[in-house]
């Protein structure tokens, strides 16, 4: 049997003050969850909110904050048992639901994974929803804490994936509580370490620990521009976004199967519009140099950001992806096209071909120097072979000179 006791808030006062002043703020969460034998085995007290962004039927992107006020229950949150791990589980507002669950290890135990789910249908928070339903979005933390300590984290932890960006700070949570009692020794997130002001300033870098692990290489996908019923653009690639604001980068890879191509072809110039539901477009226009070769010239991008505002940036000054006019330019390793300190894309496994297209298909490839280092090193070989044969020669030469010189004194 699982029991819990929920205190009184404090500061709920205020909170009515804030609410009529028309302003959205949360309050601290807490839960203290008892086993059978009402002895505490996990306690948990923090605070959060969310910045959910989300399509209207006119097509336009509306965001919205949610925070916790209004009614707020703990059912499913379990102490964890021999199958199951411990769970916060918090229900609040209408239909937004979020979880926490926790495991241990020898000598420490962690904070897993995080799930939240809200409901556009509800027309109250998400007026003029395109698609109406319950949506999640799981990040994995694995944050790992010393058995028997008291996790704190006053800075302002930040979490972003798809459309939901989550704030979390003044954190305190104890998972497997040792004998109904809640330590003493706190373990501190990194940010509070490093935060030599007051523990309490919060920082709007996102911390390490609540950073997605390092982002997978991004799905390659074939993109094509269409001239009447031929194909005259080919694209293949794999492409990861990288925006830098306020010092804090997002990277984002591109899916390719909610990304579609667009574009335009002519003589000397090309262009490859990318669009998807976050990228309003993703331009790339390639050009002709000297009548015989061509390159990436300009990159152009707009794209709608998770908290609403959007992002544009262009370039028509570059010069990236050089190959001869009627061949493709490839290159299978990661590189990146540095559109301007905030913008950078990294591309993987990149064929391109914008002029010249026969059949659909790609002419031979021109490849790229990164992927060449495995022919440098037969080169460097046969350099030294015929360094070693010309040496010989040298050799043998001057030796039948000397031996020809000697018959002729005779
Ligand atoms: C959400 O939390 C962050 C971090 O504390 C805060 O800066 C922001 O104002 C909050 N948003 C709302 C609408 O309360
Ligand atoms: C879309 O709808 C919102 C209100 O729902 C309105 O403010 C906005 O102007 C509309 N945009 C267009 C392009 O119609
Ligand atoms: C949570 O549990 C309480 C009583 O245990 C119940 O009244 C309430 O409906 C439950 N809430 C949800 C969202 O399941
Ligand atoms: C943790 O939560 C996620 C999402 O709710 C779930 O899929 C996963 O199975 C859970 N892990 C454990 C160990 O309970
Ligand atoms: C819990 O109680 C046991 C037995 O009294 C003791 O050996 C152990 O050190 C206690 N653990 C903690 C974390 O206090
Ligand atoms: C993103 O850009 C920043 C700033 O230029 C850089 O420090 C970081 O390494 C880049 N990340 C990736 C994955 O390219
Ligand atoms: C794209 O679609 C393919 C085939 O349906 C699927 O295997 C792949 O996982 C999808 N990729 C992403 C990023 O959703
Ligand atoms: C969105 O976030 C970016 C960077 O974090 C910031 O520069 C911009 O002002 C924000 N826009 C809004 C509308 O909050
Ligand atoms: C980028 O694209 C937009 C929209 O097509 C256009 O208005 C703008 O002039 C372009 N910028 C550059 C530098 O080409």
């Amino acid at each position: 049997m699982v029991c819990f006791r929920l205190f009184p808030v404090p500061g709920s006062g205020l909170v009515l003050v804030c609410l009529v002043l028309g302003a959205v703020r949360s309050y601290a969460l807490e839960l203290n969850l008892t086993d059978s034998g009402k002895a505490t085995c996990l306690y948990a007290k923090w605070q959060m909110n969310f910045t959910v962004r989300y399509e209207t039927t006119n097509k336009t992107y509306k965001t919205v904050t949610i925070s916790d006020r209004g009614t707020v229950t703990y059912n499913g949150s379990i102490c964890g048992d021999d199958q199951n791990g411990p769970k916060i589980a918090v229900q609040f507002g209408p239909g937004f639901s979020w979880i926490a669950n926790f495991s241990k290890a020898a000598s420490t135990y962690s904070i897993d994974s995080i799930s939240f789910s809200y409901n556009t249908g509800d027309n109250t928070t998400f007026p003029d929803a395109e698609d109406k339903g319950i949506l999640t979005v799981d990040e994995l933390l694995a944050i790992k804490i010393p058995l028997n300590d008291l996790f704190r984290c006053n800075s302002l932890s930040t979490l972003e994936k798809d459309d939901v960006v989550q704030h979390y700070w003044d954190v305190l949570v104890q998972a497997f509580v040792q004998n109904g009692t809640v330590s003493t020794n706190e373990f501190l997130c990194d940010e509070d370490k490093t935060s030599t002001v007051a523990p309490t300033i919060h920082t709007t870098v996102p911390s390490p620990t609540t950073t997605p692990t390092p982002k997978e290489k991004p799905e390659a996908g074939t993109y094509s521009v269409n001239n009447g019923n031929d194909t005259c653009l080919l694209a293949t690639m794999g492409l990861q976004l990288n925006i830098t604001q306020d010092k804090v980068a997002s990277v984002i890879n591109i899916n390719p199967n909610t990304t579609h191509s667009t574009g335009s072809c002519r003589s000397h110039t090309a262009l490859l519009r990318l669009n998807s539901s976050t990228i309003k477009y993703l331009d790339f226009v390639f050009a002709v140099k000297n009548e015989n070769r061509f390159y990436l010239k300009e990159v152009n991008v707009s794209m709608y950001l998770v908290n609403g505002s959007v992002f544009s940036i262009a370039n028509n000054n570059l010069s990236y992806w050089d190959a001869p006019l009627g061949s493709s330019y490839m290159c299978n390793k990661e590189q990146t096209v540095s559109v301007s300190g905030a913008f950078q894309i990294n591309t993987f496994d990149l064929r391109v071909q914008p002029f010249n297209v026969t059949q659909g298909k790609y002419s031979t490839a021109q490849e790229c120097s990164l992927d060449d280092d495995t022919i440098l090193i037969p080169i460097i070989v046969g350099a030294g072979l015929s360094g070693l044969i010309i040496v010989i020669v040298i050799a043998y030469v001057i030796g039948r000179r000397k031996s020809y010189a000697g018959y002729q004194t005779l």
